[in-house]
């Protein structure tokens, strides 16, 4: 990700724009009520003086001053619960609006963003960076908001009864601001630390769950079980520092209240003593300084939660803004390129003079290729493993850019053909196929390239059949059977081809198979290879990755690539012919005229 300074509290407070009117109101509810209860405090001291003034007070005072309060305990609760609905709602749309926008946004950056942070942190920040800013939104806030409000309406109060009462009593406020300070920047501090701590728990219960065939299959339970127990450890030992700050700061704060409560009070007696302040004065002094105190605490509580949030949901704003940018730029003129783009003098792939390495390491993974794929005709990948077969795949699928050479398609540069077409154009059948958990049909639909659904069963049932998937599809349940997360009830063969007609269901013209059918059985194989040549015409091109060169036998060029670098090219025969490292390939696999004894790895 992209280092920049982590978005606070401005940041968070632009996000909830829109919500604006609805915050404003339930501000607006929560300073009514807050009035009202200072209302109620300023009332307790008519009844003290009432009560102090030597004469029995009248029915009609006293019912007077009963309805008064019943009026203003009516006016608090109906804003105090009407306030705090409306600022519920705001939070929730933020909230609801931010995961939203934010995973759209992230699924649409590239896919070397993906390689350098694991699904589980993304997972995290959706969901426990999101909840930050339900909770700053429509808690902390709001809270602030009222706890600012009743402090200052409790000190003017204070102001209004007696100036030097008021002054003695904040004597122990510049001690109550060094420790705010303080304060504040510890708790934004392991906020921060203890959501990449969370995140990096979901990370690793993620990856178990997803991996746990291998994890039971070696074993390892107790190994991950012992490494999430050290993560939780982490977690916990963050959190207990953070209560131990605020315990501190609480504690502290008790002390500093009582000290200015205690000279208020002593000062005050003595004016009482000496006439210049009526006991009711002085009780509701008392009182106003105690809910100004227990505000201004409930302030400074809110503020460190309101910028801790705002720590907790930097990662998840970062993100948004991030996605958003590249997005921004991402964005081209849908038109400049027609998907049904008469077929040119130019070659359907064409890559020259393509170097490329992963940013995620030092060494170049493609260096200097350069080749054409011809319209309607086939072009195999063959190289050991690790030498950039699927890399060259994942170049002409846009999802990393060159580092030099240029990459066309029709003719035109690949950074130039809009997103939209470029999936219409090309279809792609990976070396793992996961399949997303859902029925098959909903699977092999994802390939319609946004064209109407229900109209695509016909199309859904010859991509299948072209597949050699139709047949087991039908005998065991048909296409609206559950595949489970992953596509875990079929077999890895069955995968495949259902992969392969999802591929093939949006008749791409350009069609990229990376190990398509290595799941695949002879037979299978020949029969998916027979529906793909069925299906042929001249306008769709493949480019094939294959270890088991007997699959390639027949295709139009093999190129030979060895440690990022093509070494050979020609047909199945030349190559053989030419006998270099295809041929020593394909003897030890016994295809075709070469008649070298296998070799005995397993004796
Ligand atoms: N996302 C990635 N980030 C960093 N390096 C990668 C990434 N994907 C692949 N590599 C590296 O790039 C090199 C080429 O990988 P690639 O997957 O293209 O090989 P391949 O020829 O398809 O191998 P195989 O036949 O085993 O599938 C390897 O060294 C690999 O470690
Ligand atoms: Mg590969």
């Amino acid at each position: 990700m992209e280092s920049q300074p982590a978005p606070g509290v401005v940041r968070l407070v632009r996000e909830s724009a829109p919500e604006y009117p609805l915050l404003c109101c339930g501000i607006a509810c929560t300073g009514i009520a807050t009035l009202g209860e200072l209302s109620l405090m300023g009332a307790s001291s008519t009844v003290v003086d009432l009560l102090s003034s030597g004469t029995a007070p009248t029915e009609a005072e006293i019912d007077g001053t009963v309805g008064k309060l019943m009026l203003l305990f009516c006016i608090v609760a109906v804003f105090r619960h009407l306030g705090e609905y409306l600022l519920r709602v705001a939070g929730e749309n933020v909230v609801a609006c931010t995961q939203t926008a934010l995973f759209k946004s992230l699924l649409q950056l590239d896919v070397a963003f993906f390689d350098a942070i694991s699904a589980g942190s993304l997972t995290s920040v959706l969901a426990n960076d999101v909840e930050a800013i339900r909770l700053a939104v429509a808690k902390y806030f709001p809270s602030l908001a009222h706890h600012v409000c009743a402090c200052t309406c409790a000190l003017i109060a204070m102001l209004r009864i007696s100036v030097q009462l008021s002054l003695t009593g904040a004597l122990v406020g510049p001690v109550i601001g060094i420790l705010i300070a303080y304060f504040n920047s510890f708790v934004r501090h392991l906020t921060r630390e203890q959501q990449a701590q969370l995140a990096a728990a979901s990370a690793l219960a993620a990856e178990s769950f997803a991996f746990v065939r291998t994890i039971k299959a070696f074993g390892r339970e107790g190994h991950f079980a012992a490494a999430f127990a050290a993560e939780a450890e982490r977690s916990r030992a963050l959190s207990l520092r953070e209560m131990a700050w605020h315990k501190l700061w609480n504690g502290s704060n008790m002390v500093m209240g009582v000290a200015g409560t205690l000279l208020v009070i002593r000062s005050g007696a003595r004016a009482v003593a000496a006439g210049e302040l009526s006991a009711g004065d002085l009780a509701a002094f008392v009182v106003y300084g105690v809910m100004a105190g227990h505000a201004a605490n409930d302030a400074v509580n809110a503020y460190a939660f309101v910028t801790a949030s705002a720590g907790r949901a930097s990662r998840a704003l970062q993100m948004l803004d991030q996605a958003r940018r590249a997005v921004a730029t991402d964005e081209v003129d849908l038109d400049a390129i027609s998907p049904s783009r008469p077929l040119g003098e130019a070659a359907m792939v064409c890559f020259s003079n393509v170097s490329f390495r992963y940013a995620t390491r030092c060494d170049a993974c493609v260096t200097r290729v350069t080749f054409k794929v011809e319209y309607g005709t086939t072009t195999a990948l063959v190289g050991p493993s690790g030498c950039g077969k699927s890399s060259l795949l994942l170049l002409l699928l846009r999802f990393y850019k060159p580092e030099e050479g240029c990459v066309r398609v029709d003719g035109t540069d690949l950074a130039a053909i809009p997103e939209r077409t470029l999936r219409q154009l090309v279809a792609v059948v990976f070396q793992d196929t996961p399949l997303f958990s859902g029925t098959i049909r909903q699977n092999i639909l994802l390939g319609a390239n946004g064209e109407d659904e229900a109209r695509l069963d016909c199309r859904m049932v010859s991509a299948s059949v072209a597949a050699n998937a139709h047949d087991f599809i039908v005998a065991s349940g048909g296409y609206d059977q559950q595949v489970g997360e992953r596509g875990v009830t079929l077999s890895g063969g069955q995968r495949q081809r259902i992969a392969i007609a999802r591929a093939l269901l949006g008749q791409p013209r350009l069609l990229l198979l990376d190990e398509a059918t290595s799941a695949l059985d002879s037979k299978a194989e020949a029969a998916v290879q027979e529906g793909f040549c069925a299906r042929d015409g001249a306008d769709r091109s493949t480019v094939v990755v294959a270890h088991r060169l007997a699959t390639i036998r027949d295709a139009f060029q093999i190129l030979v690539l060895e440690r990022g670098i093509i070494v050979e090219r020609g047909t199945h025969g030349s190559l053989l012919a030419a006998g270099g490292m295809y041929a020593r390939m394909a003897a030890l696999q016994q295809v075709d005229g070469a008649h070298t004894a296998r070799r005995q790895c397993c004796r």
